[in-house]
């Protein structure tokens, strides 16, 4: 795309949570310290909340990155819709267990005795799972049985959930107070400043060699800031087009107008709402200034994480509703 125009090393804006680029903002250094806390547990629960983008994947890639897994087996897990026995299977396979077990008790005998084997090697466990706001109560429930695990008086198990704001709402739920007992720390990671916005553009666009071009005029992250509000998928996306726009009218200089006309543009897209508008809306373009598939890859991107909010917020009613109202008629119910 552009990065030889600019005369880069790579692509500085990718979706993808690449721990290359992890640039430590006051948030994701703080979130960072309260993992690497938890690495050294060996019991409990660390909660790590954030928005769509704000970085908690990236954190737990670079976490995992640093873990000497002579010391630490770890293993991560990202949630769908896992209803308790799903999640007690996908945890065994997570740590690369082959289990034939046909029930709950035999599945969770397995669990345990993989745990114990671990103990002799002087390694911990560590599950990780991530989006873990998508999960059931039944199967947040299963995860703390699972920690009930111990070793004389050595916990076996320490647990990591990250997950969006809804996550806290989760866990205020009557039916989880024991597990609340078991969590060691909890952290929301917020979005970044204004001046860590900038930071961060810069370091990303260091790590693949800028070196100022393109120059940022007066004024240009104050829009990206607007814009982002400090969110660094945000950031992602934004800057992503921006250096391409800049391309494509031969610019090597991105002004607070330039970064405002993208924004209005990808806003649009995301109001567009339905995909057909979208891509209608993308084509269109295709002949006015030549954007190409890359953009049109972002703006359904962001889609897809609408759509799954969506979704996710229509299942987590249709729960409601179902633990609301009595799905067996009342004189089969055992008084
Ligand atoms: N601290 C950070 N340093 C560098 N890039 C980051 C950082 N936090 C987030 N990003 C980038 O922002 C985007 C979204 O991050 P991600 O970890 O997927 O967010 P989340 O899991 O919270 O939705 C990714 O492209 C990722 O590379
Ligand atoms: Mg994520």
């Amino acid at each position: 795309m552009y990065e030889s125009f600019f005369g880069l090393s790579g692509k500085p804006f990718q979706l993808n949570p690449d721990p290359a680029f992890f640039y430590g903002s006051r948030g994701h250094k703080r979130a960072f310290a309260y993992l690497q806390y938890g690495v050294h547990q060996s019991e409990g629960f660390i909660i790590i909340t954030g928005e769509v983008g704000a970085g908690k994947t990236t954190l737990v890639r670079s976490l995992l990155e640093q873990i000497d897994p002579n010391q630490l087996v770890a293993a991560q897990l990202v949630t769908t819709q896992l209803d308790a026995e799903d999640l007690l299977r996908s945890v065994a396979m997570a740590f690369g267990i082959s289990t034939r077990a046909v029930d709950k008790a035999q599945l969770l005998a397995e669990l345990e005795a993989f745990l114990i084997s671990l103990v002799p090697q002087g390694k911990r466990a560590l599950l990780i799972v991530d989006e873990a706001q998508n999960l059931t109560g039944r199967a947040i429930e299963e995860l703390r049985m699972l920690s009930n695990f111990q070793l004389g008086s050595q916990g076996l198990l320490q647990s990591f959930l990250v997950g969006q704001p809804q996550l806290r709402a989760l866990m205020q739920g009557p039916e989880l107070q024991q597990l609340r007992q078991r969590v060691t720390a909890s952290y929301h990671l917020g979005p970044m400043d204004r001046a860590e916005t900038q930071a961060y553009v810069e370091h990303r666009l260091r790590h693949v060699g800028w070196s100022n071009d393109p120059r940022f005029e007066d004024g240009a992250f104050d829009a990206i800031y607007t814009f982002s509000a400090g969110i660094p998928r945000r950031i992602n996306t934004l800057c992503n087009r921006l250096l391409l726009a800049a391309m494509l009218s031969e610019e090597h200089a991105v002004t607070a107008a330039n970064v405002d006309a993208t924004a209005d543009e990808i806003r649009l897209e995301l109001s567009a709402g339905s995909p057909a508008a979208a891509a209608v809306s993308s084509v269109s373009r295709l002949d006015g200034r030549g954007f190409g598939d890359a953009e049109s890859a972002i703006g359904l991107e962001e889609r897809v994480v609408r759509l799954e909010r969506a979704m996710t917020a229509t299942l987590d009613l249709l729960q409601q509703m179902r633990r609301s109202s009595p799905t067996r008629p009342p004189d089969q119910v055992k008084g």
